[in-house]
């Protein structure tokens, strides 16, 4: 597919809940969130109509995402029916990784090919404070589950404050190293009061060639991770709501207002 601006459009993240496991600071707020009641969000079957659509038109990378998508029940059968997806070159997951050492092999024996795995800190007590009740050691067994299950090649997401230099970013590289892994910096957006905009030079800046459609746990499709476009997959059926979300794809973003990182996966 490509959208009014030429760009091709051939990446779908998938948010499959809400809910999450951990209260990062930066993400939530630490009472949690008003949830999506059960009846609005996608059942599998749902999701998957709208991943096999978006398949059909041209996306060949998908990614799950949450809130934490290894909270919701049954996940590896999510992974296996979209994995039996014809024209996924790429079907990948971010995860906070705590849940891993559990689901690490099932997912991969369900077709799941990799993870990003988010870590802030390298210091137990750190990684506490900003996660409010996160413990390191799991989310560090859960990279090596990861790894033992041949979910590879497995990247780290690390939410720094400005940017990678700063010494917490600097201890999480080194470990990311030691292990052969792949890091990624992402510079912390405000959330203040539910509404955020683009970093100008941080992470989303890269509208010109942005590739990606974002579908919400209860049923929108969006263009835009800083605007509130979107389309409603129950009201409009899977191909019309992509096909509006391709059309109506802003050629960058400004801000949105409703959605915050927990409900579109980021
Ligand atoms: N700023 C930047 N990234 C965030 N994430 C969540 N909240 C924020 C924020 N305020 C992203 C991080 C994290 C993933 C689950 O969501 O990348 O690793
Ligand atoms: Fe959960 Fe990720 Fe938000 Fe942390 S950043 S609370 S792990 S969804």
């Amino acid at each position: 597919m490509l959208d009014r601006y030429n760009r091709k459009i051939n990446y779908l993240r998938v948010s499959v809940t809400d809910r999450c496991n951990l209260r990062c600071r930066y993400c939530m707020p630490e009472s949690g969130i008003r949830l999506m009641p059960h009846k609005d969000i996608l059942s599998y079957d749902e999701i998957t109509e709208v991943v096999r659509t978006a398949v059909d038109m041209g996306v060949d990378k998908v990614r799950i995402t949450g809130g934490e998508p290894l909270v919701r029940k049954g996940i590896t059968e999510l992974v296996r029916m979209i994995s039996k997806i014809e024209g996924i070159k790429d079907l990948g997951m971010t995860t906070n990784g705590i849940m891993l050492p559990k689901y690490a092999k099932e997912l991969k024996n369900a077709g799941l090919h990799r993870v990003n795995i988010s870590l802030d800190s390298m210091d137990p007590e750190k990684y506490k404070t900003i996660t409010r009740v996160g413990s390191l050691h799991d989310a560090l067994k859960g990279i090596d589950a990861a790894l033992d299950a041949g979910l590879t090649p497995v990247k780290i997401n690390c939410v720094v404050d400005k940017n990678a230099m700063e010494p917490e970013a600097q201890k999480v590289k080194a470990f990311a190293d030691s292990k052969g892994l792949q890091i990624r910096f992402i510079p912390q957006m405000d959330l203040h009061k539910g509404t955020f905009g683009k970093v100008i030079g941080g992470s989303g800046g890269h509208c010109a060639s942005c590739n990606r459609l974002r579908l919400t746990p209860d049923g929108m499709v969006k263009p835009c991770l800083f605007s509130d476009i979107e389309y409603s997959v129950r009201e409009l059926g899977a191909k019309q709501a992509l096909i509006m979300a391709v059309d109506n794809k802003p050629s960058s973003g400004s801000s949105s207002q409703k959605s915050s990182f927990y409900n579109i996966g980021g």
